[in-house]
């Protein structure tokens, strides 16, 4: 069976969030005696030379997109035994990261979406399923639809969309998408793409797709309410027969504290105890923080927007900086919250440490040497972090919303269960209590904390389970 992954990014040639991660990490996952799994993805101009190089042109052609008249070139690469495939256009898309502004970027991802389409006849590559991811590929299923049911090629191709997060839509005037997608007016009404009198890329996706899933079981569930729904929960609630949740994993050969080239300490299981603290005494020496192995230290890896819970982290900073705790932060994002952390660093210096940018070493080490990991999420479609952060025996403090939820299992001291710990409402006082609950754990239950490291590091989080998720349904709508 031909599966084909169309999606705006993915490791390890581009990534800006876990979109990436899962992109690149999924594929390799499936039984490759049953499914032959291919990508597609833009040719950035800011993807690294070193990936430019190795693609190896495929052809080129020329397509109609609105009124213009569009180059569409294609490149391929197998890396790590899947065929990826590269969309070339140089007006789309040469710009210095892969996402820019709006309306261009809704422009971009309709040519992008089009031209997944148009290139399979010419690659010779005819998917059972075409699996779209987020908003950039909402209009796949809408175009697949459209002009390409006149070519007996496209029919009976499938699709999934799935959605990563909803907050993110692909949303623009109707007049304007109109034109640059050159759909008809069939296709701008309420119970199609059009929602609140505007064009809804995402939502196009979720309505023409044949199966719709999300990336943990809470938020398929939390989507279908208006809290969570970003406007859509109604239309969610109306398809939620083919609406599921499919928990994300992560890579277990790329996540593991045992081979990682970044950590100056390898641990596994069994060596955490003696191990794992020198990557925190490295880590304090490295930064600028107090040197001294026994206080706890939170870690922090995040993109710093609203989502993340940042507001309640602003509220209680001062408070949380009188106890014995080192807070290192690394994320780009808001300026607001990115002056925040360095505001804290300033104030609190050999205490809080804000690392301000984006580094893939730099998270692996956080993730080797901090106690905790901080993550209160306001909504969470899944998170990769707090997976790494278990994989690496550092006990995620979340909220209990959408993957984190169903990820962390929260401390029970009378049983002896849990692997972190978590608090239910968008309080920043919760959270507060919570971390210094965890903090006393830490402090005066040493062996409760390390049994907690234990069932952690034991937890598997990797893709097995949710490739065979996905490969059931893909038979299933494959029939
Ligand atoms: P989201 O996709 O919403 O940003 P996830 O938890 O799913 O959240 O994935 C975030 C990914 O991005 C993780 O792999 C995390 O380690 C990584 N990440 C986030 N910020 C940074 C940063 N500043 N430097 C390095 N990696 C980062
Ligand atoms: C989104 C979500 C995140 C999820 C990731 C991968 O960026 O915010 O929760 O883990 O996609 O599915």
């Amino acid at each position: 069976k031909n599966i084909l992954f169309a999606a705006s990014e993915a490791v390890p040639f581009i990534k800006t969030g876990g979109l990436a991660d899962v992109v690149g990490s999924l594929p390799k996952c499936f039984d490759k005696r049953y499914f032959d799994i291919r990508v597609i993805l833009p040719k950035y101009a800011c993807m690294r030379q070193e990936w430019k190089d190795k693609m190896e042109y495929v052809t080129h052609f020329y397509m109609d997109l609105g009124y213009k008249n569009c180059y569409v070139g294609i490149l391929r690469m197998e890396y790590d035994g899947i065929q990826f495939y590269f969309i070339d256009n140089e007006y789309y898309f040469s710009g210095p990261k892969p996402y820019d502004t709006v309306p261009w970027d809704l422009e971009k991802f309709a040519f992008f979406s089009k031209a997944v389409l148009s290139v399979l006849p010419v690659i010779g590559f005819r998917p059972d399923v075409i699996h779209c991811h987020d908003w950039q590929t909402g209009l796949v299923p809408v175009y697949l639809h459209d002009s390409f049911q006149q070519n007996e090629f496209f029919w009976g191709i499938k699709t999934v969309m799935t959605i990563h997060n909803l907050k993110f839509q692909g949303v623009y005037d109707v007049k304007t998408i109109k034109e640059i997608t050159g759909l008809s007016d069939y296709y701008f009404v309420p119970d199609k793409l059009e929602a609140y009198k505007d064009a809804n890329f995402l939502k196009g996706g979720i309505v023409f797709a044949d199966a719709v899933t999300t990336v943990s079981r809470t938020y398929a569930e939390e989507i279908k309410t208006p809290f969570y729904g970003e406007g859509l929960d109604g239309l969610l609630r109306a398809r939620s027969e083919s609406l599921r949740g499919i928990v994300n994993g992560i890579d277990y050969n790329d996540f593991n504290p045992d081979t990682d080239i970044f950590l100056s300490s390898k641990y596994n299981a069994t060596t955490f105890r003696k191990e794992k603290i020198k990557n925190k005494i490295q880590l304090q020496k490295d930064l600028g923080l107090d040197q001294d192995p026994k206080t706890m230290m939170i870690g922090i890896v995040s993109r710093l927007t609203d989502q993340k819970g940042f507001d309640l982290i602003a509220y209680i900073m001062d408070e949380l900086c009188q106890d014995a705790v080192q807070i290192v932060a690394l994320g780009t994002g808001e300026e607001r919250y990115e002056n925040m952390f360095r505001h804290f660093d300033w104030k609190y210096h050999g205490k809080v440490s804000a690392q301000i940018y984006y580094d893939e070493g730099m998270s692996h080490r956080i993730y080797g040497a901090a106690d905790a990991f901080l993550m209160p999420s306001l909504f969470e479609p899944c998170g990769l972090s707090q997976l790494m952060s278990l994989r690496y025996g550092t006990l995620p403090i979340v909220r209990e919303t959408g993957g984190l939820k169903d990820t962390v299992e929260p401390y029970n001291e009378f049983e002896g269960t849990g692997t972190g710990f978590s608090f239910c409402n968008y309080n920043a006082h919760e959270m507060l209590s919570t971390i210094r609950y965890a903090e006393r754990i830490y402090y005066d239950k040493k062996r409760e904390w390390n049994k907690m490291i234990d069932r952690a590091m034991a937890q598997d989080f990797s893709w097995g389970n949710s490739a065979r998720q996905y490969e059931e349904m893909y038979n299933w709508l494959i029939g």
